[in-house]
Protein backbone atom coordinates (compact mmCIF):
# COMPACT_ATOMS: atom_id res chain seq x y z
CA UNK A 1 0.00 0.00 0.00
CA UNK A 2 1.57 3.29 -1.00
CA UNK A 3 1.86 6.63 1.39
CA UNK A 4 -1.75 8.07 -0.81
CA UNK A 5 -3.26 4.54 -0.36
CA UNK A 6 -4.71 4.13 3.80
CA UNK A 7 -3.41 4.81 3.03
CA UNK A 8 -32.13 -3.20 -10.73
CA UNK A 9 -34.51 -4.00 -8.33
CA UNK A 10 -38.24 -3.45 -9.02
CA UNK A 11 -39.47 0.01 -8.48
CA UNK A 12 -40.46 0.07 -4.34
CA UNK A 13 -41.69 2.71 -2.09
CA UNK A 14 -40.90 2.03 1.52
CA UNK A 15 -42.37 4.12 4.33
CA UNK A 16 -40.45 2.85 7.47
CA UNK A 17 -39.91 5.00 11.16
CA UNK A 18 -36.87 4.90 12.72
CA UNK A 19 -36.10 5.21 16.33
CA UNK A 20 -34.56 9.21 16.97
CA UNK A 21 -32.09 9.09 19.40
CA UNK A 22 -33.13 11.03 22.66
CA UNK A 23 -31.01 13.86 22.49
CA UNK A 24 -32.04 14.62 18.91
CA UNK A 25 -35.15 16.77 18.17
CA UNK A 26 -37.48 15.85 20.60
CA UNK A 27 -38.78 12.12 20.14
CA UNK A 28 -40.31 13.30 16.75
CA UNK A 29 -40.99 10.29 14.24
CA UNK A 30 -39.01 11.03 11.19
CA UNK A 31 -40.99 9.35 8.17
CA UNK A 32 -38.52 8.41 5.70
CA UNK A 33 -39.31 7.68 1.82
CA UNK A 34 -37.20 5.54 0.21
CA UNK A 35 -37.96 6.28 -3.60
CA UNK A 36 -37.03 4.48 -6.43
CA UNK A 37 -37.38 5.80 -10.29
CA UNK A 38 -38.46 3.14 -12.41
CA UNK A 39 -34.90 1.93 -13.32
CA UNK A 40 -35.05 0.95 -9.54
CA UNK A 41 -32.30 3.86 -8.99
CA UNK A 42 -32.42 5.09 -5.74
CA UNK A 43 -31.75 9.01 -4.89
CA UNK A 44 -28.12 8.52 -4.60
CA UNK A 45 -27.37 7.37 -8.02
CA UNK A 46 -28.86 10.72 -9.79
CA UNK A 47 -26.82 12.44 -7.82
CA UNK A 48 -23.61 14.41 -7.77
CA UNK A 49 -21.90 14.61 -5.03
CA UNK A 50 -18.99 17.02 -4.05
CA UNK A 51 -16.57 17.02 -1.33
CA UNK A 52 -16.17 20.06 1.42
CA UNK A 53 -13.02 20.67 3.11
CA UNK A 54 -14.35 22.63 5.44
CA UNK A 55 -11.28 24.27 6.68
CA UNK A 56 -10.53 25.38 3.16
CA UNK A 57 -14.31 26.34 1.51
CA UNK A 58 -15.33 29.50 2.73
CA UNK A 59 -14.22 31.56 5.98
CA UNK A 60 -17.28 33.57 6.95
CA UNK A 61 -15.97 34.67 10.28
CA UNK A 62 -12.31 36.02 8.60
CA UNK A 63 -10.17 34.08 10.78
CA UNK A 64 -7.98 32.16 7.82
CA UNK A 65 -9.89 29.40 8.89
CA UNK A 66 -12.92 27.67 6.65
CA UNK A 67 -16.54 27.37 8.33
CA UNK A 68 -19.70 25.87 8.26
CA UNK A 69 -21.09 29.83 7.64
CA UNK A 70 -18.73 29.87 5.28
CA UNK A 71 -19.99 26.36 2.86
CA UNK A 72 -23.57 27.99 3.54
CA UNK A 73 -22.35 31.64 2.22
CA UNK A 74 -21.81 29.31 -1.17
CA UNK A 75 -24.92 27.31 -1.90
CA UNK A 76 -26.05 29.07 -4.17
CA UNK A 77 -22.97 28.43 -6.02
CA UNK A 78 -23.25 24.72 -5.49
CA UNK A 79 -26.55 24.37 -6.49
CA UNK A 80 -25.85 26.76 -9.80
CA UNK A 81 -22.98 24.22 -10.53
CA UNK A 82 -25.21 20.95 -10.15
CA UNK A 83 -23.96 19.51 -6.87
CA UNK A 84 -26.73 17.44 -5.07
CA UNK A 85 -24.97 16.59 -2.20
CA UNK A 86 -21.32 17.57 -0.08
CA UNK A 87 -19.67 15.58 1.41
CA UNK A 88 -18.39 18.01 4.27
CA UNK A 89 -14.67 15.63 5.95
CA UNK A 90 -14.83 16.05 9.42
CA UNK A 91 -15.92 18.40 11.31
CA UNK A 92 -16.19 17.40 14.88
CA UNK A 93 -14.04 18.97 17.75
CA UNK A 94 -10.73 17.82 17.43
CA UNK A 95 -7.33 18.85 18.33
CA UNK A 96 -6.65 18.89 14.13
CA UNK A 97 -3.21 17.18 14.53
CA UNK A 98 -5.03 15.28 11.26
CA UNK A 99 -6.93 18.15 10.41
CA UNK A 100 -10.01 16.21 11.63
CA UNK A 101 -9.58 12.81 11.37
CA UNK A 102 -8.60 12.79 14.46
CA UNK A 103 -12.17 13.21 16.60
CA UNK A 104 -12.53 14.15 20.01
CA UNK A 105 -16.05 14.11 19.81
CA UNK A 106 -18.54 12.84 17.53
CA UNK A 107 -21.49 14.62 18.52
CA UNK A 108 -20.76 18.66 18.14
CA UNK A 109 -19.45 21.01 15.72
CA UNK A 110 -15.57 21.94 15.90
CA UNK A 111 -15.73 25.81 17.62
CA UNK A 112 -13.23 27.03 14.94
CA UNK A 113 -15.88 25.48 12.26
CA UNK A 114 -19.07 26.76 13.94
CA UNK A 115 -21.69 25.53 16.19
CA UNK A 116 -24.54 22.85 16.13
CA UNK A 117 -26.82 25.54 15.27
CA UNK A 118 -24.87 26.57 12.16
CA UNK A 119 -25.03 22.76 11.38
CA UNK A 120 -28.70 23.41 11.74
CA UNK A 121 -28.73 26.43 9.82
CA UNK A 122 -26.72 25.25 6.85
CA UNK A 123 -28.79 21.90 6.72
CA UNK A 124 -31.80 23.88 6.26
CA UNK A 125 -30.66 26.33 3.66
CA UNK A 126 -29.23 23.03 1.73
CA UNK A 127 -32.50 21.22 1.75
CA UNK A 128 -33.81 24.58 0.40
CA UNK A 129 -31.48 24.36 -3.01
CA UNK A 130 -32.15 20.32 -2.89
CA UNK A 131 -28.44 19.74 -1.58
CA UNK A 132 -28.20 16.90 0.90
CA UNK A 133 -25.49 16.46 3.66
CA UNK A 134 -23.01 14.10 4.11
CA UNK A 135 -20.71 14.02 6.74
CA UNK A 136 -17.30 11.77 7.55
CA UNK A 137 -17.58 8.94 9.99
CA UNK A 138 -13.91 8.10 11.30
CA UNK A 139 -15.00 4.93 12.36
CA UNK A 140 -11.49 3.18 12.68
CA UNK A 141 -9.94 5.72 15.25
CA UNK A 142 -10.02 8.39 17.67
CA UNK A 143 -8.20 11.23 18.91
CA UNK A 144 -6.35 10.33 21.41
CA UNK A 145 -7.80 13.01 23.68
CA UNK A 146 -11.49 11.76 23.33
CA UNK A 147 -13.25 10.86 26.27
CA UNK A 148 -13.46 7.60 25.60
CA UNK A 149 -9.45 7.17 25.20
CA UNK A 150 -8.84 8.80 28.54
CA UNK A 151 -10.80 6.50 30.16
CA UNK A 152 -9.36 3.84 28.35
CA UNK A 153 -5.99 4.68 28.87
CA UNK A 154 -6.45 6.08 32.38
CA UNK A 155 -5.91 1.74 34.08
CA UNK A 156 -6.21 -1.43 32.83
CA UNK A 157 -9.20 -1.89 35.08
CA UNK A 158 -10.92 0.94 33.42
CA UNK A 159 -14.09 -0.31 31.65
CA UNK A 160 -13.17 1.24 29.12
CA UNK A 161 -9.89 0.01 28.48
CA UNK A 162 -11.28 -2.54 25.77
CA UNK A 163 -12.96 -0.20 23.89
CA UNK A 164 -9.37 0.35 22.35
CA UNK A 165 -6.26 -2.42 21.04
CA UNK A 166 -3.82 -2.64 24.10
CA UNK A 167 -0.69 -5.25 24.16
CA UNK A 168 1.86 -6.18 26.16
CA UNK A 169 5.42 -5.58 24.11
CA UNK A 170 7.48 -8.72 23.67
CA UNK A 171 9.97 -7.34 25.93
CA UNK A 172 11.79 -3.98 27.35
CA UNK A 173 11.15 -1.18 24.74
CA UNK A 174 9.84 -3.85 22.15
CA UNK A 175 6.75 -3.36 20.47
CA UNK A 176 4.04 -6.45 20.18
CA UNK A 177 4.88 -7.07 16.42
CA UNK A 178 6.80 -5.30 13.37
CA UNK A 179 3.65 -3.75 11.86
CA UNK A 180 4.13 0.02 10.80
CA UNK A 181 1.83 2.85 10.81
CA UNK A 182 0.29 3.82 7.33
CA UNK A 183 1.75 7.06 8.51
CA UNK A 184 5.63 6.30 9.78
CA UNK A 185 6.80 4.61 12.32
CA UNK A 186 5.72 1.33 14.46
CA UNK A 187 1.96 1.05 14.59
CA UNK A 188 2.44 0.80 18.69
CA UNK A 189 2.61 3.42 21.28
CA UNK A 190 3.91 3.03 24.70
CA UNK A 191 2.24 3.98 27.47
CA UNK A 192 4.38 3.87 30.34
CA UNK A 193 1.43 4.37 33.08
CA UNK A 194 -0.21 1.07 32.21
CA UNK A 195 3.01 -0.46 30.83
CA UNK A 196 1.07 -1.46 27.50
CA UNK A 197 1.13 -0.42 24.12
CA UNK A 198 -2.14 0.68 22.19
CA UNK A 199 -2.11 0.16 18.46
CA UNK A 200 -3.42 3.15 15.66
CA UNK A 201 -3.18 2.66 12.21
CA UNK A 202 -2.47 6.62 11.35
CA UNK A 203 -0.60 8.75 13.51
CA UNK A 204 0.01 7.94 17.22
CA UNK A 205 -2.53 10.73 18.16
CA UNK A 206 -5.02 8.40 16.56
CA UNK A 207 -5.53 5.70 18.88
CA UNK A 208 -7.47 2.69 17.24
CA UNK A 209 -11.48 1.57 18.35
CA UNK A 210 -11.43 -2.03 18.96
CA UNK A 211 -14.06 -3.36 16.89
CA UNK A 212 -13.72 -6.63 18.20
CA UNK A 213 -15.69 -4.71 21.60
CA UNK A 214 -19.51 -4.83 21.06
CA UNK A 215 -20.24 -1.87 22.99
CA UNK A 216 -17.83 0.53 20.48
CA UNK A 217 -20.56 -0.94 17.59
CA UNK A 218 -23.34 0.14 19.58
CA UNK A 219 -21.85 3.20 20.41
CA UNK A 220 -20.65 4.19 17.03
CA UNK A 221 -24.02 3.33 15.68
CA UNK A 222 -25.45 5.36 17.84
CA UNK A 223 -23.42 8.11 16.46
CA UNK A 224 -24.75 7.70 13.45
CA UNK A 225 -28.49 7.52 14.60
CA UNK A 226 -27.99 10.92 16.09
CA UNK A 227 -26.96 12.90 12.96
CA UNK A 228 -29.61 11.11 11.00
CA UNK A 229 -31.97 12.41 13.23
CA UNK A 230 -30.05 15.46 12.70
CA UNK A 231 -30.49 15.71 9.01
CA UNK A 232 -27.34 14.19 7.34
CA UNK A 233 -28.50 11.84 4.27
CA UNK A 234 -25.21 9.88 4.91
CA UNK A 235 -21.91 9.43 5.75
CA UNK A 236 -18.53 8.80 3.36
CA UNK A 237 -16.51 5.88 5.88
CA UNK A 238 -13.29 6.69 6.44
CA UNK A 239 -10.35 4.03 6.29
CA UNK A 240 -12.93 1.60 6.33
CA UNK A 241 -9.88 -1.19 5.47
CA UNK A 242 -8.78 -0.99 8.55
CA UNK A 243 -10.87 -1.87 11.20
CA UNK A 244 -9.63 -5.18 12.21
CA UNK A 245 -6.46 -6.76 13.05
CA UNK A 246 -4.53 -10.04 13.54
CA UNK A 247 -5.59 -10.74 16.89
CA UNK A 248 -2.70 -13.32 17.29
CA UNK A 249 -0.40 -10.03 16.03
CA UNK A 250 1.49 -12.05 13.65
CA UNK A 251 3.92 -10.23 11.84
CA UNK A 252 3.74 -8.82 8.70
CA UNK A 253 5.93 -9.99 5.43
CA UNK A 254 8.72 -7.35 4.43
CA UNK A 255 8.81 -6.63 1.12
CA UNK A 256 12.43 -5.21 -0.10
CA UNK A 257 12.97 -1.03 0.22
CA UNK A 258 12.19 1.92 2.64
CA UNK A 259 8.96 4.09 2.61
CA UNK A 260 9.45 7.86 2.96
CA UNK A 261 9.35 7.55 6.80
CA UNK A 262 12.47 5.21 6.29
CA UNK A 263 10.36 2.21 7.59
CA UNK A 264 11.26 -1.12 6.24
CA UNK A 265 8.27 -2.16 3.07
CA UNK A 266 5.94 -5.10 4.12
CA UNK A 267 2.80 -6.48 3.22
CA UNK A 268 -0.10 -5.40 5.07
CA UNK A 269 -1.39 -8.87 5.63
CA UNK A 270 -2.42 -9.07 9.24
CA UNK A 271 -3.16 -5.07 9.70
CA UNK A 272 -5.37 -4.85 6.26
CA UNK A 273 -8.61 -5.68 5.01
CA UNK A 274 -9.82 -8.57 7.39
CA UNK A 275 -12.73 -9.94 6.54
CA UNK A 276 -14.13 -8.67 9.55
CA UNK A 277 -14.66 -5.47 8.34
CA UNK A 278 -17.44 -6.32 6.08
CA UNK A 279 -19.56 -7.44 9.54
CA UNK A 280 -18.89 -3.83 10.38
CA UNK A 281 -20.30 -2.75 7.32
CA UNK A 282 -23.42 -4.60 7.25
CA UNK A 283 -24.49 -2.80 10.78
CA UNK A 284 -23.71 0.28 9.44
CA UNK A 285 -26.34 -0.17 6.20
CA UNK A 286 -28.53 -1.86 8.35
CA UNK A 287 -29.16 1.36 10.34
CA UNK A 288 -28.41 3.51 7.31
CA UNK A 289 -31.00 2.14 5.27
CA UNK A 290 -33.63 2.96 8.10
CA UNK A 291 -33.23 6.81 7.03
CA UNK A 292 -32.72 5.81 3.13
CA UNK A 293 -29.20 7.36 3.75
CA UNK A 294 -25.97 6.67 1.84
CA UNK A 295 -22.65 5.08 3.05
CA UNK A 296 -19.48 5.94 0.66
CA UNK A 297 -16.80 3.78 1.43
CA UNK A 298 -13.19 5.21 1.70
CA UNK A 299 -11.75 1.69 -0.04
CA UNK A 300 -8.73 1.92 -1.34
CA UNK A 301 -8.21 -1.64 -3.55
CA UNK A 302 -6.09 -3.48 -6.43
CA UNK A 303 -8.79 -4.32 -8.31
CA UNK A 304 -12.26 -4.29 -8.97
CA UNK A 305 -12.84 -7.98 -7.15
CA UNK A 306 -11.64 -6.45 -4.14
CA UNK A 307 -14.33 -3.63 -4.68
CA UNK A 308 -16.69 -5.35 -5.72
CA UNK A 309 -16.87 -7.17 -1.84
CA UNK A 310 -17.21 -3.78 -0.28
CA UNK A 311 -20.69 -3.42 -2.24
CA UNK A 312 -21.77 -6.76 0.37
CA UNK A 313 -22.58 -10.35 -1.06
CA UNK A 314 -26.42 -9.21 -0.80
CA UNK A 315 -25.77 -5.73 -1.55
CA UNK A 316 -26.02 -5.09 1.97
CA UNK A 317 -22.58 -3.18 2.93
CA UNK A 318 -21.56 0.00 1.12
CA UNK A 319 -23.82 1.38 -1.35
CA UNK A 320 -21.18 3.66 -2.80
CA UNK A 321 -17.98 1.68 -2.20
CA UNK A 322 -15.40 4.95 -4.32
CA UNK A 323 -13.24 3.82 -7.21
CA UNK A 324 -10.02 4.92 -6.14
CA UNK A 325 -8.43 2.96 -8.46
CA UNK A 326 -9.74 5.48 -11.45
CA UNK A 327 -7.02 8.12 -9.70
CA UNK A 328 -4.18 5.97 -10.77
CA UNK A 329 -5.13 4.80 -13.77
CA UNK A 330 -2.10 6.09 -16.02
CA UNK A 331 0.37 6.63 -13.59
CA UNK A 332 3.68 5.15 -13.88
CA UNK A 333 4.25 3.76 -10.83
CA UNK A 334 6.39 6.23 -8.81
CA UNK A 335 5.74 8.74 -11.12
CA UNK A 336 3.64 11.79 -9.61
CA UNK A 337 2.13 12.73 -13.39
CA UNK A 338 -0.10 10.98 -15.03
CA UNK A 339 -1.02 10.64 -18.36
CA UNK A 340 -4.26 10.10 -20.11
CA UNK A 341 -4.62 6.68 -21.12
CA UNK A 342 -7.56 5.66 -23.35
CA UNK A 343 -6.99 2.37 -23.64
CA UNK A 344 -6.11 1.94 -19.91
CA UNK A 345 -9.77 3.56 -18.83
CA UNK A 346 -11.27 1.40 -21.54
CA UNK A 347 -10.60 -2.00 -19.69
CA UNK A 348 -11.01 -0.23 -16.32
CA UNK A 349 -14.57 0.74 -17.22
CA UNK A 350 -15.31 -2.85 -19.01
CA UNK A 351 -14.64 -4.31 -15.68
CA UNK A 352 -16.34 -2.15 -13.63
CA UNK A 353 -19.38 -2.66 -16.34
CA UNK A 354 -19.32 -6.82 -16.01
CA UNK A 355 -18.81 -6.41 -12.38
CA UNK A 356 -22.78 -5.94 -12.40
CA UNK A 357 -22.06 -3.19 -9.46
CA UNK A 358 -22.80 0.64 -9.61
CA UNK A 359 -19.67 2.61 -10.60
CA UNK A 360 -18.76 5.89 -8.41
CA UNK A 361 -16.19 7.12 -9.78
CA UNK A 362 -13.52 9.59 -8.26
CA UNK A 363 -10.97 11.85 -9.92
CA UNK A 364 -9.17 13.66 -6.79
CA UNK A 365 -9.79 13.92 -3.28
CA UNK A 366 -8.25 16.12 0.20
CA UNK A 367 -5.04 13.15 0.07
CA UNK A 368 -3.71 13.14 -3.55
CA UNK A 369 -2.89 15.91 -5.82
CA UNK A 370 -5.08 17.51 -7.58
CA UNK A 371 -6.32 16.00 -10.65
CA UNK A 372 -5.58 19.12 -13.07
CA UNK A 373 -1.64 18.76 -11.94
CA UNK A 374 -1.67 15.35 -11.75
CA UNK A 375 -2.09 15.45 -15.64
CA UNK A 376 -1.14 18.98 -16.72
CA UNK A 377 1.51 18.76 -19.20
CA UNK A 378 2.39 22.27 -19.26
CA UNK A 379 0.81 23.45 -22.59
CA UNK A 380 -3.22 22.19 -22.41
CA UNK A 381 -3.59 22.29 -19.12
CA UNK A 382 -7.18 23.58 -18.75
CA UNK A 383 -8.12 21.85 -21.98
CA UNK A 384 -6.81 18.46 -20.35
CA UNK A 385 -8.91 19.85 -16.91
CA UNK A 386 -11.99 20.04 -19.11
CA UNK A 387 -11.37 16.75 -21.26
CA UNK A 388 -11.25 14.86 -17.62
CA UNK A 389 -14.50 16.90 -16.39
CA UNK A 390 -16.37 15.69 -19.35
CA UNK A 391 -14.80 11.92 -19.56
CA UNK A 392 -15.84 10.89 -16.01
CA UNK A 393 -18.93 12.97 -15.40
CA UNK A 394 -20.62 11.53 -18.89
CA UNK A 395 -19.97 8.16 -16.90
CA UNK A 396 -22.11 5.48 -15.59
CA UNK A 397 -22.41 5.82 -12.28
CA UNK A 398 -22.00 8.14 -9.44
CA UNK A 399 -19.57 10.88 -9.59
CA UNK A 400 -17.78 12.46 -6.55
CA UNK A 401 -16.13 15.68 -6.78
CA UNK A 402 -13.57 17.52 -5.12
CA UNK A 403 -13.76 21.07 -4.39
CA UNK A 404 -12.10 23.34 -7.33
CA UNK A 405 -11.61 21.06 -9.80
CA UNK A 406 -14.36 22.05 -11.89
CA UNK A 407 -12.08 25.48 -11.52
CA UNK A 408 -8.86 23.24 -12.72
CA UNK A 409 -7.62 24.28 -9.84
CA UNK A 410 -3.89 23.38 -9.13
CA UNK A 411 -2.12 22.13 -6.52
CA UNK A 412 0.36 24.67 -4.74
CA UNK A 413 2.78 22.70 -2.63
CA UNK A 414 4.66 23.72 0.27
CA UNK A 415 8.45 24.78 -0.70
CA UNK A 416 9.97 24.65 2.21
CA UNK A 417 9.85 21.88 5.21
CA UNK A 418 9.05 25.04 7.43
CA UNK A 419 5.85 26.07 5.56
CA UNK A 420 4.20 21.99 6.21
CA UNK A 421 1.49 21.77 7.96
CA UNK A 422 0.34 18.39 7.32
CA UNK A 423 2.95 16.01 9.74
CA UNK A 424 3.10 13.34 7.11
CA UNK A 425 5.02 16.02 5.30
CA UNK A 426 6.85 17.39 8.15
CA UNK A 427 7.85 13.70 9.16
CA UNK A 428 9.01 12.35 5.08
CA UNK A 429 10.29 15.67 3.98
CA UNK A 430 11.41 16.22 1.08
CA UNK A 431 10.47 12.51 -0.56
CA UNK A 432 6.94 13.18 0.64
CA UNK A 433 5.69 16.82 1.16
CA UNK A 434 2.39 15.77 2.69
CA UNK A 435 -1.63 16.91 1.27
CA UNK A 436 -1.46 20.96 1.82
CA UNK A 437 -1.03 21.41 -1.73
CA UNK A 438 -4.12 20.10 -2.78
CA UNK A 439 -6.04 21.87 0.21
CA UNK A 440 -5.58 25.17 -0.49
CA UNK A 441 -8.15 27.35 -0.28
CA UNK A 442 -10.81 27.65 -3.03
CA UNK A 443 -10.60 29.98 -5.36
CA UNK A 444 -13.79 32.29 -5.66
CA UNK A 445 -12.06 35.55 -7.16
CA UNK A 446 -9.39 37.06 -8.46
CA UNK A 447 -9.03 39.37 -4.96
CA UNK A 448 -6.70 38.85 -1.90
CA UNK A 449 -7.00 35.88 -0.70
CA UNK A 450 -8.42 34.29 -3.79
CA UNK A 451 -12.09 35.48 -1.89
CA UNK A 452 -11.67 32.89 0.78
CA UNK A 453 -12.05 35.61 2.65
CA UNK A 454 -11.69 39.22 3.52
CA UNK A 455 -9.22 39.40 6.71
CA UNK A 456 -6.64 36.97 8.43
CA UNK A 457 -4.28 34.98 6.17
CA UNK A 458 -5.27 31.88 4.95
CA UNK A 459 -4.62 28.81 6.80
CA UNK A 460 -3.02 27.67 3.75
CA UNK A 461 -1.81 29.74 0.56
CA UNK A 462 -4.32 30.02 -2.67
CA UNK A 463 -1.72 29.74 -5.58
CA UNK A 464 -0.59 32.31 -8.10
CA UNK A 465 -3.38 30.94 -10.58
CA UNK A 466 -5.91 31.73 -8.44
CA UNK A 467 -5.53 34.91 -10.29
CA UNK A 468 -7.17 33.43 -13.62
CA UNK A 469 -8.67 30.09 -12.11
CA UNK A 470 -11.68 31.40 -10.00
CA UNK A 471 -15.00 31.05 -9.84
CA UNK A 472 -15.68 34.88 -11.05
CA UNK A 473 -13.53 35.07 -13.34
CA UNK A 474 -14.27 31.43 -14.97
CA UNK A 475 -18.09 32.19 -14.54
CA UNK A 476 -17.54 35.10 -17.04
CA UNK A 477 -15.92 32.97 -20.05
CA UNK A 478 -18.22 30.72 -22.09
CA UNK A 479 -14.77 28.56 -22.69
CA UNK A 480 -13.57 28.15 -18.54
CA UNK A 481 -12.92 24.79 -17.45
CA UNK A 482 -16.12 25.89 -14.99
CA UNK A 483 -18.32 26.47 -18.12
CA UNK A 484 -17.51 22.67 -19.97
CA UNK A 485 -18.32 21.20 -16.13
CA UNK A 486 -21.77 23.37 -15.81
CA UNK A 487 -22.37 21.69 -19.25
CA UNK A 488 -21.59 18.96 -18.40
CA UNK A 489 -23.47 18.32 -15.15
CA UNK A 490 -26.56 20.42 -16.39
CA UNK A 491 -26.56 17.25 -19.56
CA UNK A 492 -26.02 14.77 -16.51
CA UNK A 493 -29.16 15.80 -14.90
CA UNK A 494 -31.56 16.54 -17.80
CA UNK A 495 -30.40 13.76 -20.50
CA UNK A 496 -31.80 10.32 -19.32
CA UNK A 497 -29.14 8.90 -21.81
CA UNK A 498 -26.30 10.20 -19.51
CA UNK A 499 -28.50 9.78 -16.37
CA UNK A 500 -30.05 6.40 -17.04
CA UNK A 501 -28.15 4.86 -19.63
CA UNK A 502 -26.17 2.23 -20.32
CA UNK A 503 -22.31 2.56 -21.79
CA UNK A 504 -21.45 1.16 -24.79
CA UNK A 505 -17.43 1.66 -25.95
CA UNK A 506 -17.05 2.77 -29.53
CA UNK A 507 -13.74 2.24 -31.86
CA UNK A 508 -12.27 0.14 -29.15
CA UNK A 509 -8.76 -0.03 -31.13
CA UNK A 510 -8.25 3.44 -30.74
CA UNK A 511 -5.39 4.47 -28.24
CA UNK A 512 -5.73 7.76 -28.51
CA UNK A 513 -9.66 9.04 -28.69
CA UNK A 514 -11.90 7.60 -26.13
CA UNK A 515 -15.55 7.00 -27.72
CA UNK A 516 -18.62 5.55 -25.77
CA UNK A 517 -22.46 5.96 -26.29
CA UNK A 518 -24.50 6.46 -23.64
CA UNK A 519 -27.92 5.08 -24.41
CA UNK A 520 -31.60 4.87 -22.67
CA UNK A 521 -34.14 3.27 -25.04
CA UNK A 522 -34.21 5.95 -28.19
CA UNK A 523 -32.41 8.83 -26.44
CA UNK A 524 -28.71 8.25 -27.29
CA UNK A 525 -24.99 10.23 -26.34
CA UNK A 526 -22.06 9.74 -27.87
CA UNK A 527 -18.93 11.15 -25.98
CA UNK A 528 -15.53 11.78 -27.81
CA UNK A 529 -12.71 12.70 -25.81
CA UNK A 530 -9.18 13.31 -27.43
CA UNK A 531 -6.94 11.99 -24.36
CA UNK A 532 -3.65 12.95 -26.37
CA UNK A 533 -1.88 16.48 -27.05
CA UNK A 534 -2.12 15.82 -30.76
CA UNK A 535 -5.01 17.10 -33.09
CA UNK A 536 -7.17 13.27 -33.91
CA UNK A 537 -9.85 12.52 -36.51
CA UNK A 538 -12.80 9.79 -35.10
CA UNK A 539 -14.77 8.04 -37.32
CA UNK A 540 -17.99 5.92 -36.78
CA UNK A 541 -19.92 3.54 -37.75
CA UNK A 542 -23.43 3.30 -35.43
CA UNK A 543 -24.70 0.60 -37.76
CA UNK A 544 -24.10 -1.90 -35.52
CA UNK A 545 -25.86 0.24 -32.43
CA UNK A 546 -29.38 0.64 -35.26
CA UNK A 547 -28.63 3.93 -35.44
CA UNK A 548 -28.41 5.99 -38.96
CA UNK A 549 -25.95 8.31 -37.51
CA UNK A 550 -27.05 11.01 -39.22
CA UNK A 551 -28.29 14.48 -37.69
CA UNK A 552 -25.53 14.64 -34.90
CA UNK A 553 -26.60 16.90 -32.55
CA UNK A 554 -23.35 18.63 -30.69
CA UNK A 555 -24.23 19.78 -27.24
CA UNK A 556 -20.83 20.27 -25.50
CA UNK A 557 -17.85 20.85 -27.67
CA UNK A 558 -14.43 22.02 -26.92
CA UNK A 559 -12.01 21.91 -29.03
CA UNK A 560 -13.75 19.52 -31.73
CA UNK A 561 -16.12 19.83 -34.76
CA UNK A 562 -17.24 18.12 -37.50
CA UNK A 563 -19.98 14.58 -37.63
CA UNK A 564 -19.68 11.46 -37.59
CA UNK A 565 -18.15 11.25 -40.74
CA UNK A 566 -15.36 12.79 -39.10
CA UNK A 567 -15.09 14.28 -35.91
CA UNK A 568 -11.83 16.59 -35.64
CA UNK A 569 -10.30 16.61 -32.08
CA UNK A 570 -7.87 19.49 -31.19
CA UNK A 571 -5.47 17.82 -28.00
CA UNK A 572 -7.43 17.02 -25.39
CA UNK A 573 -10.48 17.99 -27.60
CA UNK A 574 -14.29 16.91 -26.66
CA UNK A 575 -17.72 16.34 -28.65
CA UNK A 576 -20.42 15.24 -27.00
CA UNK A 577 -23.74 14.81 -29.32
CA UNK A 578 -26.97 13.61 -29.13
CA UNK A 579 -26.68 11.15 -32.38
CA UNK A 580 -30.42 9.33 -34.06
C1 LIG B 1 -8.26 8.89 5.22
C2 LIG B 1 -8.50 10.36 5.19
O1 LIG B 1 -9.03 10.71 3.94
C3 LIG B 1 -7.17 11.01 5.48
O2 LIG B 1 -7.20 12.40 5.24
C4 LIG B 1 -6.82 10.70 6.90
O3 LIG B 1 -5.55 11.23 7.20
C5 LIG B 1 -6.80 9.18 7.14
N1 LIG B 1 -7.92 8.50 6.56
C6 LIG B 1 -6.82 8.85 8.61
O4 LIG B 1 -8.07 9.16 9.15
CA1 LIG C 1 -13.44 30.89 9.96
Amino acid sequence: MSMRRWACPLARLALVAPFIGATASAQVQLRVASQRDAEGHAWWQHAVFYEVYPRSFGDANNDGLGDLNGITQHLDYLQDLGVDAIWITPCYPSPQVDFGYDVSNYEDIASEYGTLADFDRLHAEAQRRGIRIIFDLVVNHTSDQHPWFLESKASRTNRKRDWYVWRDGKGPNVPPNNWTAIFGGSSWQYDPATGQYYYHAFYRQQPDLNWRNPAVETAMLDVTRWWYARGVSGFRLDAVNTLFEDPQLHDNPTRPGVNAYGDQEQVRKYDDNLPENHRVLRALRQVADTYDAVLIGETWTDDVQQLKAYYGSNHDEVHMPMDLMFTELGRTPGARVQRLDARAFRRHIAAMETSGEWPVYVVSNHDIPRVATRFADGQHDDQIAKAIGAFYLTLRGTPVMYYGEELGMQNNDPQRKEDVKDPIGIKGWPKEKGRDGERTPMQWTHGPNAGFNAGAKPWLPAPPSARTHNVATENADRTSVLSVYKAVLKLRHEDPAVRDGSYVPLNEDDPNVMSYLRRYKDDVVLVVINMSGQDRTAKFDLSAQGLSGAGARPIVQSAARGDLSGVKLGAYGIFIAEVK
